[in-house]
């Protein structure tokens, strides 16, 4: 697939290194070209400008923090109507808190201010998760979960986390992003808070 990757931090760095290893064509963009180019030399991407980078893409990995997200999309192109994985999780400055929640989620807002068909999903991977691969060692796949009004979009995001090796498990409707939201705050709690690291997943079990 053509993946559009917007944002070269943890998580940006993350999906350009396992999406181009998964095989996908990979277009990377960010405020700083030096940044892109960087990042896109390192595994064999290729980066582009902000403006009209989300035409002729299959999907776009939105990897800003939340507050930037829509902006950045708006910035991209015409992104109504285009799958959008939204990454983000609306922390406030402490990281020990989401600025929204309950009657709406981030994912809900950012689908709301750009048209986008939005599917929520990898809020819950930590960057290094990300980074080491979809089951880090462990011999147990990671769990990506995804929420979406768009079965396009959840089809491709479903393809996308397959192809990098992780687990998928269907989360819903895009409403029950304001579920997946908490569930990350409880994992950066749980890396952060509680000490147990970020080398960690949140997982479901089911009596077989
Ligand atoms: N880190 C994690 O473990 C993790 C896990 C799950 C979800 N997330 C979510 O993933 C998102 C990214 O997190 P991160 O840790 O990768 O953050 P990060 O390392 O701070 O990177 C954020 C990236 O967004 C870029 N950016 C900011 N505003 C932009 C704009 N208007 N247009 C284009 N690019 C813009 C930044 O560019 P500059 O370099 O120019 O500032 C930077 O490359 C966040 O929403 C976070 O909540 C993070």
């Amino acid at each position: 697939m053509q993946v559009l990757v917007i944002g070269t931090g943890n998580m940006g760095a993350g999906f350009v290194k396992q999406l181009t290893a998964a095989g996908h064509q990979v277009t990377v963009t960010a405020r700083d070209a030096g940044k892109a180019q960087a990042l896109a030399q390192q595994h064999g991407a290729k980066a582009v400008a902000l403006a009209n980078s989300a035409n002729n893409v299959d999907a776009i990995v939105v990897a800003t923090p939340y507050e930037q997200a829509a902006a950045a999309l708006n910035s991209a192109g015409d992104v109504a109507g285009k799958v959008v994985i939204d990454i983000t999780n609306p922390l406030t400055p402490d990281y020990m808190g989401l600025t929204v929640g309950h009657n709406t989620s981030a994912a809900e807002e950012i689908a709301r201010a750009t048209g986008a068909e939005v599917v929520k999903a990898f809020n819950t991977i930590f960057a290094q998760v990300l980074a080491e691969g979809s089951d880090m060692g462990s011999g147990q796949k990671v769990t990506v979960f995804i929420a979406s009004d768009s079965d396009r979009a959840r089809q491709i995001a479903r393809a996308l986390a397959e192809s990098m090796g992780f687990a998928v498990m269907d989360a819903g409707g895009l409403k029950n992003a304001r579920y997946l939201e908490p569930v990350a705050g409880l994992n950066i709690y749980f890396g952060y808070g509680a000490g147990l690291g970020t080398s960690i997943a949140p997982a479901w079990i089911r009596k077989n």
